[in-house]
């Protein structure tokens, strides 16, 4: 898997119809007892991203699934899109370079993270599942996606729950 980055087909997509057949995805194959709130700002209508599609896909699936299992199925999973430029600065904060970026967040009223598992959970292998729940490979699947991008993800908590930030580079049409 991570041997194949670098080599896998990419294209120029559009991230705010990427992000609505993600949704629609989701929203067919999750319960009904977990539900969407996407908020994609108008400056993200017009972003591309040139990514594997669906590496993508697999990117917020990942995400999405996290979230739906933190929540035990029930719960609103809130997907907040929007376009960010990030300054020599705050790039370097995340191991990126400066540029223009799509920041889709991926916000669930879940469980939470445990302070001590913060650094660990986009290890391999790290889990806090149950066999059979989960393999642990997940979040560095996604992780290993989305530096492949130029981009990277984060982890942090609310209030009330968990938020995973993807940055993607991304160009304004
Ligand atoms: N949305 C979330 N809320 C709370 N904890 C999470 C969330 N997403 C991931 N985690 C934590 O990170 C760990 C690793 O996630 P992941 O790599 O996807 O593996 P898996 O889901 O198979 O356990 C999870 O076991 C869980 O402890
Ligand atoms: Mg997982």
């Amino acid at each position: 898997m991570f041997s194949r980055h670098g080599q896998v087909e990419k294209t120029e997509v559009s991230l705010a119809a990427s992000l609505d057949t993600v949704v629609q995805f989701a929203r067919e194959a999750l319960p009904d007892t977990v539900t969407f709130d996407v908020a994609i700002e108008s400056s993200l209508a017009k972003a591309t991203a040139v990514v594997n599609p669906t590496e993508l896909m697999q990117v917020f699936t990942n995400l999405i699934l996290n979230a739906t299992q933190a929540m035990d199925d029930t719960g609103e999973i809130k997907i907040a899109a929007s376009h960010v430029d990030l300054t020599e600065n705050t790039a370097s904060g995340f191991g990126l370079r400066a540029g223009s970026f799509a920041q889709i967040d991926v916000i669930d009223n879940g469980s939470g993270i445990p302070e001590t598992d913060m650094s660990r959970i986009f290890d391999p292998y790290f889990t806090t599942k149950r066999i059979g729940e989960g393999t642990g490979l997940g979040l560095s699947i996604a992780y290993g996606i989305a530096r492949d991008w130029g981009g990277t993800i984060t982890a942090a908590n609310e209030a009330d729950g968990a938020r995973f930030s993807v940055f993607i580079p991304s160009s304004l049409q």
